[in-house]
């Protein structure tokens, strides 16, 4: 199969047998580990300053400038990245460095403070998602995913990121055809087939096959026209994929060109800002972009591609699209969830009461934390706080999460969540741990300390790690057993 593929490769993409060899050689190596710094908890400088004081070495990747290739010290691998206090308190997201291009190319790599209202079709496990929320640090993100089962992991890395200005939803993505024009700008990171398997293990392809290929690009197509029909006329949507095969990346924007010819357009992709690292072909390709309609459909020179041999990266495919003219919404398909019908919806989450907002500030008042431009809601026994006031979404798509769930209500009192503390530093009721101290609270000891009963925010290297609660001089943490170290 992995033969297949290759002289697949070889033969759409016009590879010499040198190339070929190149491009084989690098699915034999390993993808390098990659973290993205969340720049809206921490600097890159103050991260690096921090871990590099740990031994951690990190090498600046190719292409962008807050993700970098990390190696550990032998003796620290026994924790997984995951389960280190700086990826708990979200202060890096684990990445693969081609994955992060899609919101890279949507943004041009600035951070744009206007205030979007963004579309992240299919997002778990929410690595792009959240880099959107850096991009775009002013924006509304609605996080869509349709498997339930990709949800659980999904809420948590949006928990830890602390995204604040995110809410979740459950659909089919194809359900946004339904809901006209709402969205400045959509990114569709498409479901795919399972291509990119191959650089895990030799016989990972074995599954490949063109039938399935072909009926991933229509659900694709199907993704794609639902994404331009929800985009407001003159903004843009971003398609990308994690497969190198024609039929799931220019087939699928070649047939929306063709049918939404009078409303869309693409935009052509500058392969990178750093010329140094454009291919010779790619640049003769962008210099010289097709007069001829029938290859400017076909886009060849419009899209960026990553090449594990070229880019030294996983490889993955980005293509962008304006939409530049309303489309008629007649041809609308009936609706897959009758309650999200415009202007019916009726939401699970509540308002709080004054009673219960009242609690929830007096409880942030002891850590002198104002609640002021914070919304909060309530769905069932979780109370959420979030930065976006959802009025102008609310009657028009039915949210599954809203970020980020600070409380639960057990026995008729109010228990926060550790996420209560990981948002922002607090500046009382704060205890200061060092390492030992921190190891111990999430290998589930207790600590013996000096304090009153209460909440206190857990501090460890200036981060602000969680919530834990003091009883009986004994601090215990509040980190759920799941994530607790063995
Ligand atoms: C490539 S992954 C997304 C990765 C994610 N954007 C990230 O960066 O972390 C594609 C996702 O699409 C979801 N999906 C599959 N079919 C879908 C559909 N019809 N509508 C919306 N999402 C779908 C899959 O469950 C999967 O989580």
């Amino acid at each position: 199969m992995k033969k297949d593929f290759v002289e697949y490769i070889k033969t759409e993409f016009w590879f010499s047998d040198e190339e070929v060899a190149k491009f084989e050689e690098a699915l034999k190596r390993p993808l390098k580990k990659s973290v993205r710094i969340n720049t809206r908890k921490i600097s890159i400088e103050d991260f690096k300053k921090k871990v590099e004081a740990k031994g951690w070495i990190l090498t600046s990747t190719p292409l962008w400038k807050n993700i970098f290739y990390v190696d550990r010290p032998e003796e620290q691998l026994n924790i997984a990245l995951w389960n280190t206090p700086e990826h708990i308190s979200g202060y890096f997201y684990v990445q693969e460095v081609a994955a992060s291009s899609s919101p890279f190319y949507m943004s041009a790599d600035k951070i744009d403070d206007w205030k979007y209202i963004i579309l992240d079709m299919s997002a778990s496990p929410g690595g792009k998602t959240t880099q959107l929320l850096e991009y775009y640090p002013n924006s509304l993100i609605v996080a869509n995913e349709l498997d339930k089962s990709r949800l659980k992991w999904f809420f948590s890395n949006l928990d830890r990121m602390s995204a604040l200005k995110a809410v979740a939803t459950n659909y089919d993505g194809r359900f946004f055809k339904q809901i006209p024009e709402l969205f400045d700008k959509v990114l569709l990171d498409a479901p795919c087939s399972w291509e990119w398997t191959a650089f895990k293990t030799d016989d990972a392809l074995k599954y490949r096959n063109l039938k399935n290929i072909k009926n991933v690009a229509k659900l694709q197509f199907w993704l794609l026209e639902a994404a331009i029909k929800t985009t407001k006329p003159g903004w843009e949507i971003v398609y990308s994929t994690c497969t190198l095969n024609k039929f799931e990346n220019e087939w699928v924007i070649n047939k929306a060109l063709e049918k939404y010819w009078e409303y869309v357009e693409i935009v052509p992709i500058r392969p990178h800002p750093n010329p140094l690292l454009w291919e010779e072909r790619e640049q003769e390709q962008f210099n010289t972009p097709s007069t001829n309609k029938g290859e400017r459909a076909r886009g060849w020179g419009f899209f960026k591609r990553n090449w594990p041999h070229l880019d030294l990266t996983g490889w993955f495919f980005i293509a962008k699209l304006k939409k530049v003219k309303s489309i008629s919404t007649d041809e609308s398909l009936p609706l897959t969830r009758g309650k999200a019908r415009m202007g019916a919806v009726k939401q699970n989450f509540e308002k709080l009461s004054r009673n219960e907002e009242s609690l929830v500030s007096d409880f942030f008042n002891k850590f002198w934390y104002d609640l002021k431009w914070k919304y909060l809601y309530k769905y069932k026994d979780e109370i959420h706080l979030t930065s976006e006031n959802l009025n102008y979404i609310w009657d028009k798509i039915f949210l599954y999460k809203i970020w980020v769930n600070i409380w639960n209500i057990k026995d008729n009192s109010f228990v926060p969540t550790y996420y209560a503390g990981t948002f922002e530093k607090f500046s009382k009721n704060t205890v200061v741990l060092d390492k030992d101290g921190l190891d111990k609270l999430l290998q589930g000891f207790e600590l013996e300390q000096n304090l009153e009963d209460g909440y206190y925010q857990v501090i460890h290297e200036d981060i602000p790690v969680w919530i834990a609660k003091q009883k009986n001089g004994m601090l215990k943490s509040m980190v759920p057993t799941k994530m607790m170290r063995k």
